[in-house]
């Protein structure tokens, strides 16, 4: 067998050109300008990839990008000010601060800081407790592009087994409430599981969020399950070089897997586009107007 490649850059692209239509359509019929503030601390050079990205994507989707540097030695009273300004700024509708954080910043502190209407990152103990009680919120964007790029291959998740490794704040944890939300079996696995192959071989629906390169193995996945790779990880190249793999060993896993996303081209498309979704969604929502139709 030979896995259907997941194109999540092809998925993405379509997703933002959605939200660039819903965003021409606030515009024209409500005046409302969706507004997306992005924070980042230090020069990270990691960090400001993705800034970069999130500045070019959301002015290409028709929205304002405010975009906001401070060095890393930036005391942690200034950053809250910064944040405190943002929360008061009408033309923002979206806030994200990008992570990690320098260690001389309690990260807990800036996200609790964040009017959690505004936290388009959906790390915001309000926006976490909502999603966990299944109420509506704002939910992180890397977990709804898993969701995405999931029901781009079945139409329904329910009754499914799924497993999440990774419990982290931004992915596992999240991704766990939002797949219980679709109605799927979810065991959640981490560092200190016992006997991950065997959990992993149950599973229909496979997501790997650790942070280990190539770390699940072709051999623990389930005949036709389908893998979602949140993995972005960096090996040596033959050529002295690195090149960028996930937490799948992809070549293995290709043999078995039905479907499988590849890294790059899967969830990292996604994360990107989601959030330009939820500064779209917390724009109309803080204007008082219905739930865009993306
Ligand atoms: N760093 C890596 N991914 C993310 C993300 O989704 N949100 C924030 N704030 N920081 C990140």
């Amino acid at each position: 067998m030979t896995a259907r490649i997941i194109d999540g850059k092809a998925i993405a692209s379509k997703l933002r050109a959605r939200v660039a239509d819903e965003v021409a359509r606030v515009k024209r019929d409500h005046g409302l300008m969706p507004g997306l503030a992005v924070v980042l601390v230090g020069n990270d050079p990691a960090s400001e990839i993705y800034v970069r990205s999130k500045h070019t994507q959301t002015q290409a989707a028709g929205m304002a990008s405010f975009e906001h540097r401070l060095p890393a030695d930036v005391a942690q009273a200034d950053l809250l000010a910064l944040i405190g300004k943002l929360n008061r700024d009408a033309n923002v509708h979206g806030i994200l601060v990008q992570l990690p954080l320098p260690k001389s910043i309690h990260t807990e502190t800036i996200i609790n800081a964040v009017d959690p209407a505004k936290d388009v990152d959906g790390l915001h103990p309000n926006n976490a407790g909502r999603l966990a009680s299944g109420f509506a919120a704002l939910s992180p964007c890397t977990p709804l592009g898993c969701i995405i790029l999931t029901r781009s291959v079945h139409a329904s998740l329910e009754g499914m087994n799924a497993i999440v490794i990774g419990r982290s704040n931004l992915v596992g944890r999240p991704l766990l409430q939002l797949l219980l939300n679709e109605n799927a079996t979810v065991t959640i696995a981490h560092s200190r599981s016992r006997d991950l192959p065997k959990l992993t071989a149950r599973a229909d629906l496979v997501y790997a969020a650790v942070g280990k390169p190539e770390l699940v193995r072709g051999s623990w996945i389930k005949p036709g399950a389908t893998v979602i790779d949140v993995g972005m990880n960096r090996l040596p190249a033959a050529d002295g070089k690195t090149r960028p793999v996930g937490d799948v060993a992809f070549i293995e896993a290709l043999d078995v897997a039905g479907a499988i996303t590849p890294v790059p081209g899967g969830v990292g498309q996604m994360t990107v586009a989601c959030l330009l979704v939820n500064t779209l969604r917390a724009a109309c929502a803080i204007a008082g107007l219905p739930k865009p139709a993306v």
